[in-house]
């Protein structure tokens, strides 16, 4: 805002903290990250040792409890999952009768907020109601992006398995096959990559909205909006909008982003408040990238996205984010892009509904200040003397 008051004088106020950057608010068992060093921690597990050995389900229990699940948690753990991927009636009518021509993330935020009307939103406060929230919130998400882009597609709409993990049935769901086994594990690491991330945006929001005592639809449903932005979740979907159209205008893709960076505009999937150096995330990610475009018959998209890292570095010095090869990835197993943002949030509710177990465990209201740079006293003009 201009500062119009003429009483405050900004150069006394060197405290505030324009997009809270740096501010420390809550404390979390569920990540660490190291900015400097690229290092990225799920309660205690590094991201390369969950990335090789973990399940998306077994991140899930560690963010719901802060510990890995002996294999009768995990089996009880995957049987509440299945038995919640369906959705209530009235929410499957609302995806087949939406515009098809919607976001798909504005269709997920409502038909998370739609389930509220369906469940208990706070029967209890009990850390039990509140995981097996998390669970039932979790499993619907995939079923929820399946049916809608089934349905926009005019295409049948196919019911989740009783079976099988989480990244299997969003596949199956997705395209009425069954996946491979290299498609599920993909898509499983790709879950597992997004699923916390500290004091984001979405989790910020979800935790202040918790603050309130508000319910867990509420939170999430809040997260998603946050998530949606160009400059967080929706960054994904903007990579590959970039890279779409490289291809289709023939460009260099050197020459591209430097014409962007002339233009002083972002080149998404680059930048970071937190890492200052590359994302341990894009680091699995780029190797993967690589690996699926080049099997997948879309080595340009690599080759394309290696010369753009090039030249951000070169030019900037800023390194990729977790959006800019996840994009390349999706890509390549045939998922359309404006579903990039969808399947973040698919993973990443994980994140949030753990970091909503805590706040409510050990809650106070978030409200912060804004520092009032207004008029503070203007004359009351009538209406037909404007
Ligand atoms: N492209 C070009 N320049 C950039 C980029 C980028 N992607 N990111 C940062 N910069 C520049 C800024 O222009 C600024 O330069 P200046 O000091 O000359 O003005 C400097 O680097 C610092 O950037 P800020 O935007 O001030 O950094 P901030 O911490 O506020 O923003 C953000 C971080 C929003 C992620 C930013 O890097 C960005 O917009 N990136 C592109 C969008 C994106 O990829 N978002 C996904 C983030 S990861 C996630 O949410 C999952």
């Amino acid at each position: 805002a201009e500062n119009v008051n003429t009483d405050i004088n900004l150069d006394e106020y060197p405290h505030i903290n324009k997009g809270l950057a740096g501010i420390v608010a809550f404390t979390t068992n569920k990540s660490f990250i190291d900015g400097q060093k690229g290092e990225l921690i799920y309660a205690g597990y590094d991201i390369d040792t969950l990335a090789e050995k973990a399940s998306f389900e077994e991140v899930c229990f560690l963010l719901w409890n802060d510990r890995l699940p002996n294999q009768s948690e995990l089996d009880e753990l995957n049987t509440k999952l299945q038995n919640s991927r369906s959705l209530p009636e009235p929410v499957l009518t609302y995806l087949k009768s939406t515009s098809k021509n919607a976001e798909p993330m504005a269709v997920l935020r409502t038909a998370i907020s739609m389930l509220g009307d369906f469940h208990e939103v706070q029967a209890d406060s009990s850390e039990e109601f509140r995981i097996n929230k998390a669970i039932s919130i979790t499993a619907k998400m995939p079923t929820i992006i399946a049916a809608f882009d089934r349905s926009r597609n005019d295409k049948n709409i196919v019911e989740p398995l009783d079976e099988k993990s989480t990244a299997y049935n969003f596949l199956y769901m997705l395209n009425d096959e069954e996946p491979g086994e290299q498609a599920e594990k993909t898509m499983d690491l790709c879950l597992i990559l997004h699923a916390e991330h500290g004091m984001n945006a979405s989790t910020f929001t979800n935790r202040a909205i918790c603050s309130t005592e508000s319910d867990m639809y509420s939170s999430v449903t809040g997260a998603i909006g946050a998530l949606k932005g160009p400059l967080h979740g929706g960054a994904n979907q903007q990579v590959m909008n970039m890279l779409l159209d490289i291809d289709e205008k023939d460009a260099d893709p050197v020459e591209y982003v430097k014409g962007r960076l002339e233009r002083k505009e972002k080149v998404m999937g680059f930048g970071h408040r937190v890492y200052k150096t590359m994302d341990p995330r894009a680091r699995i990610l780029r190797s993967m990238s690589k690996k699926l475009s080049e099997e997948t018959g879309h080595k340009e998209l690599n080759k394309w996205s290696e010369a753009i890292l090039r030249t951000m570095k070169d030019e900037k010095d800023i390194d990729p984010n977790v959006d800019f090869f996840s994009a390349t990835v999706y890509y390549s197993m045939g998922i359309k892009p404006d579903l990039f943002t969808c399947i973040f949030s698919m993973s990443r509710v994980s994140g949030w509904t753990g970091h909503y177990i805590e706040q409510a465990e050990n809650n106070r209201l978030v409200r912060p200040r804004a520092l009032f740079i207004g008029d503070k006293h203007r004359d009351w003009v009538p209406l037909e003397e404007r």
